[in-house]
């Protein structure tokens, strides 16, 4: 590759494509010209990049000549589209949307855990894992590494912002209608009023009354480690927090670990903080965790209910899943292909 590139985001106007900009600029990324696109909608509009106005396009096949690298940022639909046509004018696409993340022939990448993944492309497209994955297996990958993973139970508590602009614009709204006393209406994109609430549905529903945003840690856990038989309990909730995925995490281990052991392989992983420190009230929280790109891990403890009582530890993680989850995920991706 060049040592300058053409990065266009597809997908540059909504909360994923905003941030991957401003990761661009932050990480100093070497872009020789960016290319943003929209739909039609957004066509004129500009965006900010590295002090100077960029004017959106509508992103048609043709706007991808002479691109070197897609950054993806909007969904399924557009994806499947328009990416197979960024590829095969040579651009190398690094996708955040679900289109291709379980093809075979695509890699699906979390840079602290699967980089060698990157390299083999057929395709042009790599993906992004879904945000609460990424958040979740981050810190889940180097514990277990070190005593070997044998089950997860995960419970997530969402961010609005995960629903995209229109989520986020919403929880907004509902705050707003509600402390003026007003009624909330029609809460699209969610099926109920979120403020002051949660909704135990992300997705539709699949097989076995699962939605379909717990069966991707499931599944893309299992690609992601190269764990194929891996098992994964999972329940994903929306909560009226703006930025920032929580989750809890229960981990079944081959081999015992101490919660101390485990914060001191924690405290020298990539892409992770360790906060814990009950005595002092210090436990990661969205508002700690929002625009940064570590993963912060506390509540570290036993498995009190685990059959040895020493293989299974309980953690509690924080991450800014627009950042980490996706936007940082992806510049990070497309710096290894640098
Ligand atoms: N939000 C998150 O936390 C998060 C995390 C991980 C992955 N993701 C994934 O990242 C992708 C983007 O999510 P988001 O949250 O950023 O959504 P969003 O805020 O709703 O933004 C969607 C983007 O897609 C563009 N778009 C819509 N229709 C289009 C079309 N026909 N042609 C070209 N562009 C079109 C929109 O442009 P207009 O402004 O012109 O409509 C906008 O720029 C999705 O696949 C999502 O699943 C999101």
């Amino acid at each position: 590759m060049a040592d300058k590139l053409v990065v266009a985001i597809l997908g540059a106007t909504g909360v994923v494509g905003t941030q991957m900009i401003q990761c661009l600029e932050e990480r100093d990324f070497p872009v020789e010209r960016l290319v943003p696109l929209a739909s039609a909608r957004s066509a004129g509009k500009t965006v900010r990049f590295n002090g100077e106005d960029v004017t959106v396009l509508e992103a048609t096949p043709d706007a991808f000549d002479g691109v070197d690298i897609v950054l993806g940022a909007a969904g399924d639909a557009q994806a499947k589209e328009l990416l197979p046509e960024a590829a095969a004018r040579g651009a190398v696409c690094v996708d955040n949307s679900h289109a291709f993340r379980l093809d075979a022939d695509v890699p699906l990448v979390i840079p602290e855990i699967n980089p060698e993944d990157i390299a083999n492309h057929p395709r042009n497209i790599i993906a992004n894992p879904n945000c609460a994955t990424i958040i979740g297996l981050v810190p889940t990958w180097p514990l277990a590494q070190r005593a070997g993973l044998k089950r997860l139970i995960v419970s997530t508590y969402q961010a609005a912002s995960g629903a995209g602009m229109p989520g986020l614009r919403e929880l907004e709204r509902e705050s707003r209608v509600l402390a003026e006393g007003g009624e909330v209406g029609d809460t699209a994109p969610f099926a109920y009023q979120l403020a002051f609430n949660l909704i135990p549905q992300i997705g539709g529903f699949k097989e076995e009354a699962y939605t379909s945003e717990e069966l991707k840690m499931q599944n893309e856990g299992r690609k992601i480690m190269h764990m194929p038989e891996l098992r994964v309990n999972c329940t994903c909730v929306r909560v009226p927090v703006m930025r920032s995925h929580s989750e809890s995490i229960t981990v079944e281990f081959e081999r015992p670990i101490t919660p101390d052991e485990a914060r001191e392989v924690l405290s020298k992983a990539p892409g992770v903080k360790v906060v814990d420190d009950p005595a002092n009230l210090r436990y990661p929280m969205p508002l700690d965790t929002s625009d940064q790109d570590l993963v912060y891990v506390g509540r570290i403890r036993r498995d009190l209910s685990a059959p040895d009582g020493v293989s299974a530890l309980t953690f509690w993680c924080c991450g800014d899943q627009i950042r980490k989850g996706a936007a940082t995920n992806a510049v990070q991706i497309a710096e290894h292909l640098l």
